[in-house]
């Protein structure tokens, strides 16, 4: 596994890094098996993998209680981020969806994030988390400034309550006015080989910036590790969502797929962690974060931090992209 440093931290983190999103078991992934999911956890660990990814909108909690639990006796041999900003207890901010029978808002108020902040802690069972990341973004119209935001963060990490400071789903506006407050460690933003070319500036930016791009739904939610064919009924809205889960963009994944397949071969790996080491190859201060929540997968995954691409390959995967992306 190589490992690469967030940010401007003295954080060294292994360059595919786990989410435990699924591992919710909420309507998003369907139900999950918290025992299987502390397994993944620990394998995940023995694997190298060290920066381990949650959220306390994923599963209302739960996922974090679940990371919590697995890290009993680990925490100093992991790094863990979770988020702030989306509140399914407020009635005020703007409203990003409804889903089980909750109203999900956007909420990055100081009296918010401090209290989040805690609520976190006390679901992990620790007392600093690594990295603290803002999840979606206060849209115009509605308090506060990220000037508010980051003041706050900022006063967190003074307070040793957090590490490193992270923010996600954001455009490269965004990510200015953060860094122009302070030091910003992180970008935690939709990148896939399917769904790169809206990061592209982002990516350059985060370099000229000396921050870490964290690249989520790398394997977009499956598809791109073989997991589904033509005929593979989709459950679940994390995929119903997703554009390439369609009939007609499938039959052009699985094309392209088959035609990346023999480097399979050549490399003696999976077709997911080849697209994982594809991903990793993208940019030097790329740090890859894939879900997992079967012992098969993390194990796939955890190799693409393995396979030494080289370019000639790298250059031939995206001839076979530009198939299904003309
Ligand atoms: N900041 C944000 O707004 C945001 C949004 C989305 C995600 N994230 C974070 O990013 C992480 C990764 O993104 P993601 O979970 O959306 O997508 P992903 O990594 O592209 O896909 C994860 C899913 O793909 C399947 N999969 C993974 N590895 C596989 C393998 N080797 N073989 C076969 N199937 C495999 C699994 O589906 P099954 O579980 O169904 O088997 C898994 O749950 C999340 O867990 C979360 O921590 C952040």
């Amino acid at each position: 596994m190589r490992y690469t440093k967030i940010g401007r931290t003295d954080i060294n983190a292994s360059v595919v890094a786990l989410g435990t999103w699924a591992m919710a078991g909420d309507s998003n992934w369907g139900s999950s098996d918290d025992k299987e999911s502390i397994e993944v956890i620990h394998r995940a660990i023995d694997l190298g993998i060290n920066l381990i990814d949650t959220a306390p909108a994923y599963g209302f909690g739960h996922s974090e209680e679940v990371l919590g639990q697995a890290l009993a006796g680990k925490r100093d041999k992991v790094f863990v981020s979770t988020k702030c900003g989306l509140r399914w207890d407020a009635d005020s901010g703007y409203v990003q969806m409804e889903r089980d029978g909750v109203v999900l808002r956007r909420v990055l108020t100081p009296d918010s994030i401090r209290l989040e902040v805690e609520r976190s802690l006390k679901n992990l069972k620790t007392d600093y988390i690594d990295i603290y990341i803002t999840h979606w973004q206060t849209m115009s119209g509605f308090d506060p400034a990220i000037a508010v935001t980051m003041q706050t963060l900022l006063e967190l990490k003074k307070a040793g309550k957090i590490r490193g400071i992270g923010i996600a789903n954001v455009t490269a506006d965004q990510i200015k006015e953060y860094a122009a407050q302070g030091q910003l460690d992180l970008v935690q933003n939709k990148y896939s080989m399917l769904d790169r070319d809206a990061q592209k500036d982002i990516l350059q930016l985060c370099a000229d910036k000396g921050v870490t791009f964290q690249p989520y739904s790398p394997l977009e939610r499956g598809i791109l590790a073989g997991k589904i064919t033509a005929d593979t009924q989709v459950t679940g809205r994390a995929r119903a969502a997703n554009k390439w889960y369609l009939p007609e963009n499938r039959a052009k994944v699985l094309a392209m797929l088959d035609k990346m397949r023999p480097l399979c071969g050549k490399y003696q790996c999976s077709l997911s962690a080849l697209v994982v080491a594809w991903t990793a190859a993208q940019s030097p201060n790329i740090n890859v974060l894939c879900g997992s929540r079967h012992l098969a997968q993390i194990q796939e995954n955890a190799d693409g931090g393995n396979v030494p691409l080289d370019p000639a390959d790298i250059r031939a995967m995206d001839n076979c992209l530009n198939t299904v992306l003309a």
